[in-house]
């Protein structure tokens, strides 16, 4: 859970070179993919480089909830021991996802064609996030959900006890919403079929056949048709997580920021489906060299070495927004820093995330004195030789606009202030010791 505690102030002042070897966490998609999948395979799931972040701390007690036994050995080291698919019991408390879109909506698609009854909730910007999005079609399968007006949690969700097989064109890019509607898919019979338009971040499909599940992915002109075979036995998994290329955004930027850096960001996972912030830097003109490229826990990683350099401002390709939607927040912050103009178009999904990210780095760039210009679905940042900074910005429980406002914090004329930086804990929790190691002036105001 994160969001009940006491905010942490964290201000990030002008900072010499960054320099050093940043060790990136987990990723946070495979670490709850990796719970999930692993409590409905049958014997043990191992799983090594977990991001032990709050998000997927919520998820892994969920998963107990649900009847599974999760067993920590050290750090990062982790087994799953799975009841099954169909397998989850009904558990006896409210499931609280935290912070976690991610968590809470995936864990609907798993239970959904169970027949359980179970009531989920969040903090208080998880509350306010759109969950009809995941309930409609897990309702096509026979699944009945009751929650607040405009479909927000807390919700509850009654499992269909005689699921039937779907067939879902996801009508907005989201990995979030394909992969709820698979995993209702494996307790169904038959055939699900899931349509994305735009393809979004494929590891669900991936890790699903390397837990033995029959599923077939289809380039067609309607999109990519992903179609799974219901009812399999899933068997467990050795899954060696690869470090987060959206948690290597913020080093990576910082590095790009602040003059004379050099920085090394070992082990980063390159999945195509994930590596548009690394195609629009080197557009910017960023000096990123992809070192020692291979496979890692059956994805794509490099090490990055990043060094300064001038950067250009650039139109971001629409078409590029699912690969990259998490990353907007540090694009933003380092194109404030760049050359010219940055426009960023095509990334409504941006409104309905941890924050409304789009207004969260509009209003807090305008209070560091950055020009930006945006719309519904939009966002534009004039770069500035020097950006005066001397601001609080407001955070909004969102650990990805108070990592980004510290990045810029770092270059900035005067000091920026994050008004709460505790939601960093979610998907990073040793950011702060990281950025210090590699030079950066970052403190907590009150530690
Ligand atoms: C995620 C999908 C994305 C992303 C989120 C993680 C996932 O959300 O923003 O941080 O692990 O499937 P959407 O599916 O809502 O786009």
């Amino acid at each position: 859970m994160s969001g009940h505690g006491t905010p942490i102030p964290m201000t990030a002042r002008k900072s010499p070179p960054l320099r050093g070897v940043a060790e990136v966490p987990g990723d946070k998609s495979i670490s709850h993919r990796a719970l999930i999948f692993g409590a409905m395979a049958v014997g043990e799931t191992r799983i090594t480089g977990l991001l032990e972040g709050q998000d997927v701390l919520d998820t892994a007690a969920a998963m107990r909830a649900f009847g599974a036994e999760v067993v920590q050995h050290g750090p990062g080291d982790w087994s799953v021991f799975g009841v099954g698919v169909g397998g989850f019991a009904e558990p006896d408390r409210v499931i609280d996802c935290g912070n976690s879109g991610t968590g809470a909506r995936l864990i609907m698609g798993a239970m959904a064609t169970c027949p359980i009854t179970v009531t989920f909730t969040g903090d208080a910007s998880l509350t306010k996030r759109p969950m009809g999005r995941v309930t409609d079609p897990l309702a096509l399968f026979g699944t009945r959900a009751v929650g607040r007006a405009g479909g927000r949690l807390p919700m509850t969700l009654v499992g269909a006890a005689d699921p039937v097989p779907v067939r879902y064109t996801v009508p907005m890019p989201s990995a979030q919403v394909k992969s709820a509607v698979l995993l209702a898919g494996l307790n169904a019979p038959g055939q699900t079929v899931v349509v994305e338009r735009e393809p979004t971040r494929d590891h669900t499909e991936r890790m699903l056949r390397g837990f033995g599940a029959e599923l077939t992915v289809e380039d067609t002109p309607e999109g990519r048709v992903i179609t799974l075979t219901g009812q399999p036995e899933l068997r467990p998994l050795d899954v060696a997580v690869p470090r987060d290329p959206s948690s290597a955004a913020f080093p990576v930027c910082a590095a790009l920021m602040v003059p004379d850096s050099d920085i090394l960001v070992p082990g980063v996972s390159q999945n195509p489906t994930r590596n548009g912030i690394y195609l629009t830097l080197v557009d910017m003109g960023a000096d990123i060299a992809f070192e020692n490229p291979r496979e890692e826990g059956g994805e794509p990683v490099a090490d990055l070495r990043v060094r300064f350099g001038p950067l250009k401002g650039v139109t971001v390709p629409p078409e590029r927004a699912a690969s990259m939607i998490d990353e907007y927040p540090v694009l933003a912050a380092l194109a404030a820093t760049a050359q010219g103009t940055t426009v960023m178009r095509g990334v409504k999904e941006l409104r309905v995330k941890e924050s409304d990210r789009i207004d969260a780095m509009a209003r807090g760039l305008e209070a560091c004195g950055v020009r930006i210009e945006e719309t519904e679905d939009s966002l534009t940042v004039h770069g500035m030789a020097s950006v005066p900074g001397g601001a609080t910005v407001a955070s909004h429980l969102d650990h990805r606009i108070a990592m980004a406002f510290v990045c810029l914090g770092l270059v900035a004329e005067k000091p920026i202030r994050v008004d709460d930086a505790s939601p960093i804990a979610t998907s990073f929790p040793l950011f702060e010791g990281l950025m210090t190691g590699l030079g950066a002036q970052v403190a907590r105001d009150n530690g």
